[in-house]
């Protein structure tokens, strides 16, 4: 728990506030002079508010919630009520379809009646927005035409002609999970300025380089979340049912400790020592590479599709901070692989550079939200 600056009046400050199923992360920015600059940041685990430990991804009502975030305002000097918050990706939908390249109208009548087959729900319950996603085409010279056809797809083409086709990408939140959000805003007298899915938020706080394929790797607690980003647009969207918690379950297991104890061991040690004559690494290293495998697939089958291989990896999350797990991620994935290094974004005193890089994978999402919120303060 970072606890900075309390001497800042709130003038021009926001907070951005990402709620973890795990844990809870709050930063608070100021804009000064074109700068943006840090007065504090802080975060609180979930687990021991719905009597689970540290580390443990749990389900807490919104009353909860509003006393966990008052309890972390308080902890670190949070001095604005005024931010944005982060709405989870498992409780929304983002999904690309393939559509006729039809004119906007049409789109706008089809498209809902697709997004239909990908929505557990009434449509009318869901909040829906989309957009065409940029032929990549146009922007790329000199590179080979996405989903040129094989061999034997031209043998069907030939049959068949088929119709241009776009790609839109479709964003859905539950109306209700909206309604969650305003009533832990209401009571804890937030006022938020937006929602936004995690996802966006994560890529503006960790995305730099050329406008190539990225892709972003959330490691949180109960699952890790894949996204491909391309030309500066979320292309594809994946949940591996397999997170941090994952590692700490198999800990507690082998040395038959709680699962706190195992949190403790897990932080300190991770896949890089011995613990007594137990190897950890021998144990938790096929869960890490289980996950990393299964980015490196996801990465492939997009490659496979758009011909665009992907430039870099960041790993964003708690669970990338496991001690050895960047090694693993590095030799089971084709791509390089960074941290990323959201508060780089932000003027700090030089003193905290160095726990600032540990921690920023974590804070992804709310530095994200917080440069979102002083850009429309
Ligand atoms: N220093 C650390 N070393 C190893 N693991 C860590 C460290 N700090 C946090 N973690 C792990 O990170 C996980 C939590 O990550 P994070 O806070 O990103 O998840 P979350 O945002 O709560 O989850 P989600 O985004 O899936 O809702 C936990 O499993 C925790 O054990
Ligand atoms: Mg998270």
């Amino acid at each position: 728990m970072a606890s900075l600056f309390g001497l800042f009046k709130k003038q021009n400050s926001i907070i951005g506030l990402d709620i973890g199923s795990s844990s809870v992360k709050v930063i608070q920015l100021r804009k000064e002079k074109g700068r943006v600059i840090l007065e504090t940041y802080g975060e609180l685990s979930t687990g021991p508010y719905a009597s689970k430990a540290v580390g443990q991804a749990v389900t807490l009502a919104p009353d909860q919630l509003a006393l966990l975030i008052k309890d972390l305002f308080k902890e670190a000097n949070i001095t604005t009520k005024v931010g944005a918050m982060a709405i989870p990706l498992r409780s929304s939908l983002l999904v690309t379809i393939d559509v006729p390249d039809l004119p906007e109208a049409k789109l706008a009548q089809m498209v809902p009646l697709e997004a239909r087959k990908y929505i557990p729900v009434p449509i009318s319950e869901v909040i829906l927005d989309w957009s065409v996603i940029p032929d990549m085409r146009e922007e790329l010279i000199g590179a080979e035409e996405p989903n040129a056809p094989t061999v034997t797809d031209k043998a069907e083409s030939e049959k068949m002609p088929k119709m241009k086709e776009v790609e839109v990408l479709i964003v859905a939140i539950h109306k209700d999970t909206i309604k969650q959000y305003e009533e832990i805003a209401r009571l804890t007298n937030l006022e938020a300025k937006f929602l936004e899915i995690e996802t966006f938020s994560a890529m503006r706080a960790s995305l730099y380089g050329s406008r190539g394929a990225m892709v972003i790797v959330d490691l949180g607690a109960a699952t890790t979340k894949v996204v491909i980003i391309d030309q500066g647009t979320v292309r594809l969207s994946h949940t591996i049912n397999k997170g941090a918690q994952d590692v700490t379950l198999a800990i507690a297991r082998s040395l038959n400790v709680s699962f706190a104890k195992a949190e403790e061991i897990k932080r300190k040690v991770g896949l890089v020592e011995k613990v007594g004559d137990k190897d950890l690494g021998e144990t938790l290293s096929p869960i890490v590479e289980y996950i990393f495998n299964e980015v490196s697939q996801v990465m492939v089958e997009y490659q496979k599709k758009h011909n665009r291989s992907v430039e870099k990896v960041f790993l964003i999350g708690g669970g990338a901070l496991l001690p050895g797990l960047f090694d693993l991620a590095k030799s089971n994935v084709y791509a390089p692989v960074v941290f990323a290094t959201p508060f780089d974004r932000v003027d700090a005193p030089a003193f905290l550079e160095n726990i600032l890089q540990a921690v920023g994978p974590e804070f992804a999402v709310s530095i994200g939200l917080a440069l979102r919120a002083l850009e429309e303060l």
